[in-house]
């Protein structure tokens, strides 16, 4: 659990069930593969009522390579605001890699771009990023502008591949 206090943000970890985390919760972020993701949100949806919700999923299928596979709504984070009507969806991360996350102590230098239709909740997501060392958020726009920072994921990794390089982000000058 984090709260964003006058003193940054201060974490503490407790394990709980998924339901009860998320009626706790102010922010809550969806962190699994899609299709889980989806499941996830329908078992979840009678406690997300006035939460802000984090989705960083990114619909993909690997053939030879990676591809972005959006859902009819035309990406993840639009499909996530049909399930969950009346709820404000944020779209965030997709492009930062969990390993450079991990390393607290890391020079990551990326931006992350955020995109919602509620413009509130879009300024909360930007606040608790600037908390992340060397990430810069930037405003992505409304949430159907997520299909551009989501189907970015899977061209950065095949890029990766292609180049021999790891965990690529984006940075715009
Ligand atoms: N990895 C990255 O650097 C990165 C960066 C940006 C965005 N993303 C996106 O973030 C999401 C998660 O990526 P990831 O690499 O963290 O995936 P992952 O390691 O495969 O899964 C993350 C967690 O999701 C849960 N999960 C997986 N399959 C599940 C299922 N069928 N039902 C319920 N829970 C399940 C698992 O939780 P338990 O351990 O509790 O089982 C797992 O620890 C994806 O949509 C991905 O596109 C990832």
């Amino acid at each position: 659990m984090c709260q964003l206090t006058d003193r940054g943000l201060e974490c503490r970890i407790d394990g709980t069930s998924n339901k009860e985390a998320v009626e706790k919760a102010d922010v809550v972020v969806i962190s699994v593969p899609y299709e889980a993701g989806l499941e996830l949100i329908e078992c979840l949806r009678p406690v997300l009522k006035n939460q802000i919700v984090i989705s960083l999923v990114v619909p993909m299928k690997k053939n030879k390579w990676f591809e972005y596979t959006p859902p009819e709504e035309g990406c993840a984070a639009l499909r996530i605001q049909r399930m969950l009507p009346g709820v404000k969806v944020v779209s965030a991360y997709h492009n930062l890699s969990y390993r450079k996350l991990c390393n607290l102590d890391l020079e990551i230098d990326a931006d992350v771009v955020i995109c919602s239709d509620d413009n509130d909740a879009k300024q909360v997501v930007m606040d608790l990023t600037r908390e992340i060392h060397s990430v810069r958020p930037l405003d992505g726009g409304p949430l159907k502008e997520s299909r551009m920072i989501e189907s970015l994921t899977p061209f950065l990794i095949n890029m990766a591949i292609r180049n021999g390089l790891s965990d690529l982000g984006v940075k715009f000058v």
